[in-house]
């Protein structure tokens, strides 16, 4: 079936779905419109694509992103005592570039004790952008993935790429090993990607936003509110910081993303010499504002039109990542900062002004100039996106920019 056709398929799935066992709450309708292993949208689109693409991430936009990410883990690495042996792992690394570009700058900036870095895991579930990883990663020609089952929790798919690192995929963070060395983790825009439950303050409580079927209109879908408490909204309504809430309020929390953010933790207090995580977002601390919405083709679409061709996304919210890893007692959390701050501190301007005194393109001059305006300006990227760090609980400094 055509990708153009692909959502009457996902469509009349929800349909059977909720028609058979009830409404669905949207964490439900995100995670299967995301990521069912046959016809999510992750699973079978290229959403970051440069023609055909739905949506742009701050590595595709500008390398400098990259470089500022890789100069921070330079510094956080040299500061760490320069540890002999290094993984990287990343979260939902989409094209791969971000990988690639801190892999360069990591290795450029520390020359002959580049070889520290010897294994990079990579966290996906799409077999499309793993493939996709694959190649940027310089490990060949992408492997055949069509008859892999995604449902199994083990190392899917190996190669080596650039400076002779071996790279690993899984579908899951939890099914990463026990990892030799020091590791560094990063995660862009993953967060937002996490299955997200929304409710409703009444006069009688929160209830459950879920999705139903449409009496009048039968192949669409329309939001409801769960007529009694659900276990998800008494254990919303069971957090910090709901209380200041009124009547009329939309509350959202991901649970996904709390159990991402305890694993973050694990992996770094159980990998042997410790470790930093780096967590980049859109989000804030907690509001209560309604935050899910769809993006087709860079523009913002409604969340039922055409399920599975529209990437669906909700602002991450910082403090139930820092209540999680909290609660992990594994680590210990820094920030959020916002990325202006973050990307300003690391030399974004200074790398932008020795760009811009090596050409006089006034092509390449403009793309530059606009690119560092959209990472770092309060009303683009600069303030709506924020930078969280993690470090093991035995780290003996504050990271790097996070003081
Ligand atoms: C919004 S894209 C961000 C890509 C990349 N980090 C960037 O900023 O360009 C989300 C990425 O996470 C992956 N992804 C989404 N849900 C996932 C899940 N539940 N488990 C693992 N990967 C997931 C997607 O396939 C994609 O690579």
């Amino acid at each position: 079936m055509g990708g153009g056709q692909l959502w009457r398929r996902v469509l009349a799935d929800l349909h059977s779905v909720i028609t058979t066992t009830g409404p669905m709450s949207v964490a439900s309708y995100m995670k299967h419109v995301l990521t069912h292993p046959l016809h999510g949208y992750y699973v079978r689109q290229k959403p970051l694509d440069n023609d055909r693409g739905d949506f742009v991430t701050s590595p595709q936009l500008s390398q400098m992103f990259g470089e500022m990410v890789g100069a921070w883990t330079v510094k956080e690495w040299q500061l760490s005592g320069k540890p002999t042996s290094v993984n990287f792992v990343e979260l939902g690394p989409g094209t791969g570039l971000l990988m690639h570009d801190i892999i360069q700058s990591f290795t450029s900036l520390t020359k002959q004790e580049a070889n520290v870095v010897t294994d990079v895991h990579l966290v996906e579930a799409s077999p499309v952008m793993s493939q996709q990883q694959y190649e940027t990663l310089g490990c060949g020609q992408a492997p055949d993935l069509s008859n892999v089952d995604l449902t199994r929790n083990e190392e899917y798919l190996t190669g080596r790429g650039h400076a002779g690192i071996n790279f690993h995929w899984y579908r899951h963070l939890w099914a990463l090993p026990k990892l030799p060395g020091f590791t560094f983790l990063y995660a862009h825009e993953f967060f937002d990607t996490m299955p997200t439950h929304q409710f409703q303050l009444t006069e009688d409580g929160w209830r459950e936003r879920m999705v139903d079927v449409c009496d009048e209109a039968p192949h669409q879908l329309r939001f409801v509110l769960s007529p009694k408490e659900t276990v998800q909204s008494k254990l919303y309504a069971s957090l910090p910081l709901v209380r200041t809430a009124r009547v009329g309020d939309v509350g959202e929390v991901s649970f996904e993303a709390m159990e991402q953010a305890e694993l973050v933790a694990h992996t770094l207090a159980t990998s042997t010499m410790g470790g930093r995580a780096l967590i980049f977002d859109y989000g804030d601390t907690t509001k209560f504002d309604d935050t899910f919405r769809a993006f087709r083709d860079h523009q913002q679409v409604h969340v039922f039109d055409q399920p599975g061709s529209a990437d669906l996304t909700t602002d991450v919210n910082f403090d139930h990542l820092l209540v999680a890893a909290a609660r992990s007692h594994q680590v210990v959390s820094h920030g959020p900062v916002t990325q202006r701050q973050f990307l300003l501190r690391c030399g974004l301007q200074q790398r932008a002004d020795a760009l811009l005194a090596s050409t006089t393109d006034a092509k390449a001059r403009a793309s530059i100039e606009k690119h560092t305006r959209m990472l770092t300006d309060p009303d683009e990227m600069g303030e709506r996106f924020k930078v969280m760090a993690m470090t093991d609980a035995n780290a003996d400094h504050t990271p790097v920019l996070f003081d």
